[in-house]
């Protein structure tokens, strides 16, 4: 098979048949038994964040589900339409164009256009195209990034960061760190990555999976999902797993593991898996707050200071997001590398 095509060009060469490097091995397939309908995540209004009440709901969600979803948080539903449109844009391109970014070709290794998630480490491939974009500055952007969706990720960007700094604020302070100082800062929202995803009609949606179990590592991440649905999140009960309906103009909010890691385990980052679907394409954005590269990360120091014994030691941002990439999505097991 043809690689350079992206599964895009796979689904659309009107497959009968998954590729065999696309099977996963049974126990990755997801079993429709394992999913509990009566169970859901959080549901957010953020129209009044600084409320005690709403601030506890999103503390709870944070360390119960490590998954919430947010309505009401002020990126306007124009922001989320163009970006939606600006993805379909992009993978609709020619593969030529597409494949200008691949990392073979790309100007920058801030900007990627890839499919499944490791491919040179994956015993079996996902059934995902994406588009990876590192922000540096909106210089580079304009230089960098595909002229058909730079301006729209941009904006999403930014209207999301006001939501994303009030979570934070929030987070911080139901752990008792009411200042968050330049260093602090930095470690919670450093760097940000944009993720266009693109997850085309599968012919055989029961061998394969979208993604793969992880957990992300990020200190949040916030995904803007279309009207499709397919994200499931673990769940509490053993072996359980939880869908995250489609909510028109809500975002997903989850906990990344370098939140894990600060908050001392007290935030939860909790794995999940896209479904392949066999009818429908579906596509979703996420964007990723991150510690900055060169941060060392670690239980915050108010935290050990006030007596608790740190879970995990301290590490350099980039060598853990290093070990993340350096091998296929293990569910949880990123995070035992902090351990
Ligand atoms: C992800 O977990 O990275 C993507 C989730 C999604 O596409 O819904
Ligand atoms: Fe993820």
């Amino acid at each position: 098979i043809n690689r350079g095509n992206g599964v895009k060009g796979l689904s659309e060469l009107g497959l009968e048949t998954l590729p065999e490097q696309y099977i996963q091995p049974l126990e990755e397939r997801m079993c429709m038994t394992n999913i509990v309908p009566e169970e859901s995540i959080p549901v957010i209004d953020m129209s009044n964040w600084e409320d005690p009440e709403v601030a506890k709901l999103i503390c709870n969600a944070a360390s119960e589900w490590g998954f919430f979803q947010i309505i009401n948080h002020g990126v306007p539903v124009e922001v989320l339409e163009n970006v939606k449109d600006a993805t379909y844009r992009f993978f609709n391109l020619p593969v030529e164009v597409k494949n200008m970014y691949s990392k073979e070709h790309s100007p920058s290794k801030n900007v990627k256009f890839g499919t499944s998630f490791a491919p040179h480490a994956e015993k079996a491939l996902e059934w995902k195209d994406y588009l990876s974009l590192f922000y540096v500055s909106d210089e580079e952007a304009f230089a960098l990034w595909p002229y058909v969706c730079r301006e729209q990720v941009l904006e999403y960007m930014k209207k999301s960061k006001v939501v994303i700094k009030q979570l934070l604020k929030v987070l911080m302070k139901g752990l008792n760190v009411n200042e968050i100082d330049e260093a602090k800062e930095s470690m919670l929202m450093g760097s940000m990555r944009t993720n266009l995803n693109y997850y085309p009609i599968c012919p055989n949606p029961e061998l394969t999976v979208g993604i793969g179990r992880h957990s992300d590592v990020s200190t949040l991440t916030i995904l803007l999902q279309d009207e499709i649905g397919g994200l499931f999140v673990r769940g509490n009960k053993k072996d359980s797993w939880i869908h995250i309906p489609p909510i028109k103009g809500s975002l997903v909010i989850n906990v990344g593991d370098a939140l894990q890691i600060m908050s001392n385990g007290r935030y939860k980052s909790v794995e999940h898996r896209v479904f392949a679907n066999g009818t429908t394409n579906r596509i979703s954005v996420s964007i990723f707050v991150n510690p900055r590269p060169t941060d060392m990360i670690g239980p915050l120091t108010e935290l050990v200071a006030s007596g608790e014994e740190p879970i995990y030691k301290q590490i350099l941002y980039s060598d853990y997001v290093k070990h993340f990439f350096h091998k296929p999505h293990d569910g949880k097991k990123t995070i035992e590398f902090a351990e």
